[in-house]
């Protein structure tokens, strides 16, 4: 994993396939207690302009792991959130901490960071992508199916963040994947392009009809139908991503050994309910748990 040394974790597409898989492995070894390399006097700055439990905590605790250290940038006690520009702040940062981590709003501020700062600059989600969240998810998967040979995934919900780096991840490394989105919601255009690109003889397929999406998949995936920084529209959105809920009579069209993905936080009785959520093909625990693994594989790749 020596070339991913220096780099930056933009979008999952920053990625080729041998390097998903190489920092899956490297997870791997890390979650069965493999050694790992030390990172002692490194640190890991987080800024985050939105909320956040999983991808804080499991990216400091994998930096403690490594023996590093953690700060956390937070914009409202820095000058950030008083406007300095995003290019005097990255090329301040550059020399203080090693490696960076961002949640924000708009993928062009992650670029001008990466652009100003030396560092690797790794996306911890925007309005356009959540690749660290995918790692995880594919984890989870190979850990159930034991590869991704022949495995259909099925989106249900908002065409988001996170249904955009699922949809590249899927076509890079060759799973099959299905989003079923009301149409006004569908992943953005130049995603599923791209996407396509990447595919070499999997399916992608975008549809209205999550029954369609569903059917016989391996993995079925939901998300909040109102990210962050889009809960004004929630109420509206409701009756629109009602028929896209997961819950039982959709988990029943699916393979009988079919596992559920949702990257939290969850809105039971909105995109999933309770039962699915809780219920035997629920995996959502052990995919939170992998986000450290993945995130420590990363953070050891990158430094
Ligand atoms: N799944 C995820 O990114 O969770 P947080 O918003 O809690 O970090
Ligand atoms: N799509 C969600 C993911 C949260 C982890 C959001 O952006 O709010």
């Amino acid at each position: 994993m020596e070339q991913l040394k220096g780099r930056d974790l933009l979008s999952i597409a920053d990625l080729n396939r041998e390097e998903i898989l190489g920092l899956l492995q490297r997870a791997k070894s890390y979650k069965g207690g493999g050694e790992t390399p030390n990172y002692r006097g490194k640190t890991l700055g987080l800024l985050f302009r939105k909320a956040s439990t999983r991808t804080r905590v499991s990216f400091s605790v994998a930096m403690y792991h490594l023996g590093g250290q953690v700060i956390d940038l937070d914009p409202n006690v820095t000058q950030v959130s008083r406007g300095e520009p995003i290019a005097d702040t990255a090329r301040v940062l550059d020399r203080y901490v090693d490696i960076l981590a961002i949640r924000t709003f708009d993928q062009e501020e992650l670029v001008t960071f990466a652009h100003y700062c030396r560092i690797p600059v790794i996306n911890a989600l925007t309005d356009r992508e959540h690749p660290c969240q995918i790692l995880a998810d594919l984890l989870t998967m190979e850990e159930n199916f034991g590869s991704f040979q022949g495995l259909t995934v099925a989106y249900l919900g908002d065409g988001n963040n996170v249904a955009h780096s699922l949809l590249l991840a899927c076509a890079l490394v060759g799973i099959n994947i299905r989003l079923a989105c009301p149409p006004r919601f569908y992943p953005l255009q130049e995603i599923v392009e791209l996407a396509q690109g990447y595919a070499k003889g999997t399916e992608i397929t975008l549809t209205p009809d999550p029954q369609v999406a569903v059917k016989d998949a391996h993995v079925l995936y939901t998300d909040v139908w109102a990210s962050m920084g889009k809960e004004q529209e929630q109420s509206d959105r409701m009756p629109i991503f009602m028929p896209y809920q997961l819950n039982q009579q959709l988990l029943d069209l699916a393979r009988p050994d079919s596992i559920v993905l949702h990257c939290l936080p969850a809105h039971r009785g909105e995109e999933i309910t309770a039962e699915v959520l809780e219920g035997s093909h629920s995996r959502v625990w052990d995919q939170a748990e992998n986000r450290m693994h993945v995130q420590k594989a990363l953070i050891a790749s990158l430094l």
